[in-house]
């Protein structure tokens, strides 16, 4: 089957999600001016550059009375720092808690009984339980086309300044996101966790070596 965007998709639910999968969950955490503490998942979320580490997750916004951008933009917008957490099996229910449409002044950290940690460079607290956190500093905000019914669509770039791994989540020194079973967003309802990775060499010629440097 086939269909233009413009004709609007023919199947009973939008597949492009599922197409475009499995995502990465970017859990946010941010703070707004008065300090108070934000988390929300975001899976258009994903790395976008190795040296300088940078990361990007994009939003759009909800309508409550009139047209507005998430909390987690309108923090990073106003204070410039971010945390991204990464989300593993246990914490799949507290990263979807996370998610609900609370008030700004709500603390998602609270109202999915998650405990915080402290960050090194930036304000906004970690997960305490994610197996690994990036500190993240904006780098810019970029103006997505709005949507059909005119709603703020905002991608937020971020150079990552620290980063935090669990003890348990290195295998000899490399993050293990199968002994972690890191979770991803697919689409419709479905989610994935990563149970087993296999490996491949790159050919000669390779810009990096196949570990990474
Ligand atoms: C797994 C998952 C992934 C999500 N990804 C996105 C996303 O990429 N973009 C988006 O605008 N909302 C996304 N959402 C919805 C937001 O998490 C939700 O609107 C949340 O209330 C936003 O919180 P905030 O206003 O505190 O930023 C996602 C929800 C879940 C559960």
């Amino acid at each position: 089957m086939h269909y233009r965007i413009a004709d609007g998709h023919p199947l009973p639910h939008n597949p492009f999600k599922a197409i475009v999968a499995p995502r990465p969950i970017g859990w946010i955490s941010s703070v707004d001016a008065a300090g108070r503490v934000n988390l929300a998942p975001y899976s258009f979320f994903n790395g976008i550059a190795d040296d300088p580490p940078m990361v990007m997750f994009s939003s759009l916004g909800r309508k409550v009375g009139r047209d507005e951008a998430k909390d987690s933009v309108s923090n990073i917008e106003a204070t410039g720092e971010f945390v991204v957490n990464a989300a593993d099996w246990a914490l799949r229910d507290a990263m979807n808690v996370s998610s609900g449409g609370y008030a700004a002044e709500e603390d998602e950290f609270e109202l999915a009984g998650l405990e915080k940690a402290g960050s090194l460079e930036v304000r906004p607290p970690r997960v305490a339980a994610a197996p690994a956190a990036l500190e993240c500093v904006l780098d810019r905000i970029v103006e997505l086309p709005a949507s059909a019914a005119g709603l703020p669509n905002r991608m937020v770039i971020g150079r990552v300044v620290a980063v935090h791994i669990r003890d348990d989540a290195l295998t000899d020194g490399m993050f293990d996101i199968a002994k972690a079973r890191l979770i991803a967003r697919c689409g419709y309802r479905d989610y994935l966790s990563v149970d087993s990775l296999f490996q491949m060499t790159r050919p000669k010629g390779g810009d990096r070596e196949a570990l990474g440097s």
